[in-house]
């Protein structure tokens, strides 16, 4: 199994935001050990508490960065505008799927999911699906597919594999992303 290593636009990303703040810890010498700043995060969360629940879930983006890793604080009072926010592809080299916001799938605050996968995903054509995604496998409970309830299939309606009815044709159950590419945007391999 290969799981596909990030592909930051430069190194010189980690040098820029290594010196970020960090948020409130369940391993408080971990990230001590890394360099992040609890008390600045904290400062943001006391009004930003609709954040706080999702950055409660250790992730990269919170031991390396911390807030002001992403938000730039501009000149000003709290506000709107006083804070920037960066485009994910200022840091990522990845290509979306079928034309979705690369938060349809991901939230860069924290997840219970693996990946920084959402729980919840707004579906292109209406409604909301909870998703479980905690272990880097295909075709399995924790994995991307699961009787149609998989990060691969809630939101699909008309492929002939891994649909949300659970009913697409037998396919592979390997890790997904061996063949369906993120940096492809997960379209099917060209036939060799
Ligand atoms: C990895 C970069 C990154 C980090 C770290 C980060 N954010 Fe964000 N944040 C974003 C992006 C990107 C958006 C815009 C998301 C969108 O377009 O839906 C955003 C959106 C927001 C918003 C707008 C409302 C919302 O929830 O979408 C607020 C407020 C916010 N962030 C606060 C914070 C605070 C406070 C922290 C630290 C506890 C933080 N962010 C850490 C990237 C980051
Ligand atoms: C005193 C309260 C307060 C504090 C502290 C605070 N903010 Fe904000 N922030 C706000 C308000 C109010 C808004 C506007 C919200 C809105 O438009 O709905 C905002 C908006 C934002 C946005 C959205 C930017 C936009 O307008 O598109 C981001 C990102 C953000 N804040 C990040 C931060 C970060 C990072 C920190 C810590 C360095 C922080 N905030 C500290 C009150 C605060
Ligand atoms: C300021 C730079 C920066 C921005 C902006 C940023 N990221 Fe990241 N992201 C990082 C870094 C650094 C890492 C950790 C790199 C590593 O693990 O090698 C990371 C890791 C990740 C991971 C892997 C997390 C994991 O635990 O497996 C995902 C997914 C991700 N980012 C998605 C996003 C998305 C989606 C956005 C926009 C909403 C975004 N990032 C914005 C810098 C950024
Ligand atoms: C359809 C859902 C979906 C969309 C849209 C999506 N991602 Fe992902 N992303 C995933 C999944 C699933 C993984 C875990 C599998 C993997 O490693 O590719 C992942 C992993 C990642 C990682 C971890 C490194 C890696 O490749 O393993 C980064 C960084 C990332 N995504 C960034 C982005 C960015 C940036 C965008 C928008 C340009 C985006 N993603 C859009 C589903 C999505
Ligand atoms: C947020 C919604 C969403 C998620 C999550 C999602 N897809 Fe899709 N995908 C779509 C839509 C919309 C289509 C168009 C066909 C349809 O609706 O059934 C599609 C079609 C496809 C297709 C066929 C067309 C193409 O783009 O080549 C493949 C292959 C595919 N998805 C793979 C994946 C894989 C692999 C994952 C998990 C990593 C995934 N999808 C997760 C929305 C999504
Ligand atoms: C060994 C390579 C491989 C693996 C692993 C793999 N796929 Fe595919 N997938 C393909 C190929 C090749 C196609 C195009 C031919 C076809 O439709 O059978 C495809 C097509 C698809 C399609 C689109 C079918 C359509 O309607 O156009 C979806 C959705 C899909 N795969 C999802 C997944 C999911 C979810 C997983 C993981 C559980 C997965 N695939 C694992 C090779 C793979």
């Amino acid at each position: 199994m290969t799981v596909a290593r990030i592909a930051l636009a430069g190194l010189a990303v980690l040098a820029a935001c290594g010196s970020g703040s960090n948020g409130g810890s369940t391993d408080a010498g971990y990230v001590a050990s890394v360099g992040t700043d609890d008390a600045k995060d904290a400062a943001c969360l006391t009004c930003h508490t609709d954040v706080a629940k999702d950055w409660a879930h250790l992730s990269s983006h919170r031991l390396l960065l911390g807030c002001t890793g992403c938000h730039a604080v501009q000149a000003g009072t709290p506000g709107k505008g006083h804070a920037s926010v960066p485009a994910c592809t200022s840091c990522h080299s990845q290509t979306t799927h079928q034309s979705l916001a690369c938060t349809a799938c991901h939230q860069q605050h924290g997840s219970a999911n693996a990946f920084l996968f959402r729980e919840q995903l707004a579906l292109p054509n209406g409604g909301t699906a909870t998703v479980h995604l905690t272990a880097p496998e295909g075709a399995t409970p924790d994995g991307l597919a699961h009787d149609g309830k998989g990060a691969c299939e809630v939101c699909h309606d008309s492929t002939t594999h891994y649909d949300s009815a659970g009913t697409g044709t037998p396919h592979e159950t390997g890790w997904c992303i061996d063949c369906h590419s993120h940096t492809d945007g997960f379209a099917p391999p060209a036939p060799q």
